[in-house]
């Protein structure tokens, strides 16, 4: 075997000449890996006992993509257009051997090779545009020439890859390998040999763009149908446009407007933030003071108790992880129903073609029920999800200390008590965490897990790996009141509140945060949860809020009640602008002595976000986060935050730290304290440094 490079190497194996590749984890393009490749194809046609070249990868996957690391830096030869070039003039046939992710420049250099065969369970795909990019290495212009422009379109624009099978399907491979991959690819590259099989170069192919060149008007068609889902985004059009080149222009032209609007993203704001958040996201799965090798409690069963929405949700993420389920509730009947709720859910999945049939019944075969709390003694993990009553919560886990066996993890899904205090209503408060699930649990991505002063590495890095396994993204935090999310959740309620007394309208401050990339604005999503939660917790507090107050007074809950800041007409959850909510905040402000006045968009905006990554500062401060990506992985996750913008802490860094500390005490002045800069605000601003170098 000779090494080309640290990272690729080659060998004449038979008459096949093998170019393996070995970059972990995941076989990105690095420049070594680049070099070695064109370096591999030049070997193999320079050797005169090879007639065919396989590309294949070690480890856990072909290659996985470029290296993100090397984005933004200055380019090192060869480019990978170069080494696609290579692999496409070889003059002996290449066929790609293809296991586990062929992702974006990886699929790239598959669809550079002659042929392509791929593992049963090998996936494929361009997932560039989730990165804010498009596919850079003539991925436009080859993968329209393979499977047709609406295919195309569709794995370029939504990123999602697809299953070996289906590639087989539409002649994106040529062979589903047997279980021995690589020999599958050399027997395969034997028979292109033996039977005189052409060189098929993709570069070259026009067939499967005749339908879009029939029907132009398939690109606006496609635009249209993704434009809800891709609202803001820059990447899809971009995607779209490239596309419409390869059909547009012969394909050297293609892939030179491939590049300009590849460019055009790679140096925006949006890319940037995108590619910050998919490293922040595998971050905020690493807890700093928690090693690696931190031993791992074994969790192959779990007790849920409350049966609730939120118990059930939550139930669901385990069963669907092939992980056994006790529900425990305190009647027979609150049981049934929930386990009820379960099953219809499934079903409804299930109706939609989301779900087969016998995935629903593998998980509800290991959905139990139980009205007795002894009978979860045996399961490695508890999560209580009953509502928020702290004596309630601390008698549980009392008995709980009791009941279950050591080592067991204490889990509670609360959002707003002291889970230290939870924690010290046990004799081991070390087992104790924080696993608050995002309504519906079932559906949210993010797992805000939090931690006590007392709780172990062991069951925090457990519960790490538990969240990867049941789908979920993962960020630690610490014990405050809200924890991260809701904490920071509470300063754009405020400031959304105040901003309607002063002179806005609900419509107003929802429209600023709809367009600035919120799946909806606070009085929307108030109205989605239902006003009464928290009036009911305000009449617990003996606290009032006159506009918020008013609302519930007239029975308006929000949409399941058909009113609440708007009006949802005949059932829809359009919400509509109601005159009664006008009136409503036109009198509390009368009320309150406050003379309305004009508020433009950009104080509307203002007013919400600057809090939110001031309190967000605070928090980092207190330790409660340990890193800015943290706090953004958790807005993005948990409540919307457009990902373009890469969260509230990296989008202060974007706009400039200066210029958030300056508005801030411009508003604290006008409007008081509650708007004073997080002294690390202010040292930051001062040194001249972003919150990613804080
Ligand atoms: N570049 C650099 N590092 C990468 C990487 C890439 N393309 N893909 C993954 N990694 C790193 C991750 O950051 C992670 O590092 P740490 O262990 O230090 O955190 C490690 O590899 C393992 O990744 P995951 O934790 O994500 O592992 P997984 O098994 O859950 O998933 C995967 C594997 C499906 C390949 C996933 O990593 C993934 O989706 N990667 C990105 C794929 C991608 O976007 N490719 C397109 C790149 S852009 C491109 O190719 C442009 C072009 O046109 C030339």
């Amino acid at each position: 075997m000779t090494a080309i490079t640290e990272f690729v190497s080659y060998q004449a194996e038979g008459s096949v000449g093998v170019v393996t590749i070995n970059n972990p984890p995941v076989n990105a393009l690095s420049v070594g890996v680049r070099v070695g490749i064109k370096g591999g194809i030049e070997a193999a046609n320079a050797d005169a006992s090879v007639t065919s070249v396989v590309i294949v990868c070690a480890g856990r996957t072909f290659i996985a993509g470029a290296d993100i690391k090397e984005f933004g830096k200055p380019p090192q030869s060869p480019s990978l257009h170069e080494v696609i070039g290579a692999i496409e003039t070889s003059s002996k046939p290449v066929v790609a051997a293809i296991h586990g992710t062929a992702l974006g420049g990886g699929l790239e250099t598959a669809l550079g090779c002659h042929y392509r065969v791929a593992d049963k369970g090998a996936k494929v795909g361009l997932p560039e545009v989730k990165l804010g990019i498009l596919p850079g290495a003539g991925g436009t212009q080859r993968l329209p020439r393979v499977v047709g422009v609406p295919m195309a379109l569709q794995m370029i624009t939504s990123g999602t890859p697809i299953g070996a099978k289906k590639a087989l399907e539409v002649g994106l491979i040529d062979e589903i390998a047997g279980d021995d991959l690589k020999a599958s690819a050399m027997a395969f590259a034997q028979k292109v040999v033996d039977e005189n099989r052409p060189l098929v170069k993709i570069s070259d192919r026009d067939d499967k763009l005749q339908e879009a060149r029939d029907n132009p008007a398939m690109f606006d068609e496609f635009r249209k149908s993704i434009a809800r889902k891709t609202r803001n985004f820059e990447a899809p059009e971009n995607c779209i446009k490239a596309v419409q080149a390869s059909v547009d222009l012969p394909f050297p032209e293609g892939i030179k407007r491939e590049r300009e609007l590849f460019m055009e993203l790679m140096t925006g704001e949006q890319s940037i933030s995108q590619r910050y958040f998919f490293f922040a996201e595998r971050q905020a799965a690493k807890i700093p003071d928690v090693p690696k090798n931190t031993p791992l409690i074994d969790i192959n069963s779990a007790g849920i108790i409350g049966a609730g929405t939120m118990g059930g949700g939550i139930a669901m993420n385990f069963l669907q992880a092939g992980i056994p389920v006790k529900m425990v509730e305190t009647s027979q009947e609150g049981l049934d129903k929930g386990i009820e709720i379960i099953r219809t859910n499934y079903a409804a999945t299930v109706s939609k073609g989301r779900m087969s049939q016998d995935a629903m019944d593998k998980c509800m075969s290991i959905l139990s029920g139980t009205i007795n709390l002894e009978d979860i003694k045996d399961v490695d993990i508890v999560i209580e999800a009953i509502f928020e009553n702290m004596e309630v919560k601390k008698e549980i886990f009392g008995k709980l200390d009791k009941i279950c066996k050591p080592g067991a993890i204490l889990a509670t899904n609360t959002s707003t008590l002291d889970i230290d205090e939870i924690g010290e209503a046990t004799s081991r408060p070390e087992s104790v965490i924080g696993l608050h699930f995002f309504s519906p649990a079932n559906v949210m991505k993010l797992l805000e897990e939090v931690r006590t002063k007392k709780t172990s590495k062991t069951v925090m890095a457990s519960c790490m790996a538990l969240a990867k396994r049941i789908g979920k993204i993962p960020a630690m935090v610490g014990v405050c009141e809200g924890f991260v999310g809701n904490r920071i959740l509470h300063r754009r309620s405020e400031q959304s509140t105040n901003l309607i007394m002063e002179g806005a309208l609900p419509q107003d401050v929802d429209r600023v945060l709809f367009d600035f990339g919120l799946p909806m604005g606070p009085f929307a999503m108030s109205d989605l949860a239902g006003n009464d939660v928290g009036w009911r917790i305000r009449q617990g507090k003996g606290t009032t809020s006159p506009i918020a107050d008013a609302i519930c007074e007239l029975g308006r809950f929000g949409q399941k009640t058909g009113s609440g800041y708007y009006l949802y007409k005949d059932g829809s959850r359009t919400p509509t602008p109601d005159p009664i909510v006008e009136d409503i905040v036109l009198k509390a402000s009368k009320d309150a002595g406050i003379e309305r006045r004009e508020i433009s968009d950009d104080e509307i905006l203002k007013r919400c976000i600057y809090p939110m990554i001031n309190e967000g500062a605070k928090i980092l401060e207190e330790g409660i986060a340990s890193r800015p990506s943290d706090i953004d992985v958790i807005w993005v996750y948990g409540y919307g935050w457009p990902i373009y913008r890469g969260g509230p802490m990296r989008y202060a860094d974007s706009i400039g730290l200066e210029n958030v500390y300056n508005t801030l005490l411009e508003y604290q002045e006008k409007f008081g304290d509650e708007f004073k800069p997080a002294p690390l605000l202010e040292r930051l601003v001062k040194e001249g440094k972003t919150f990613a170098e804080a």
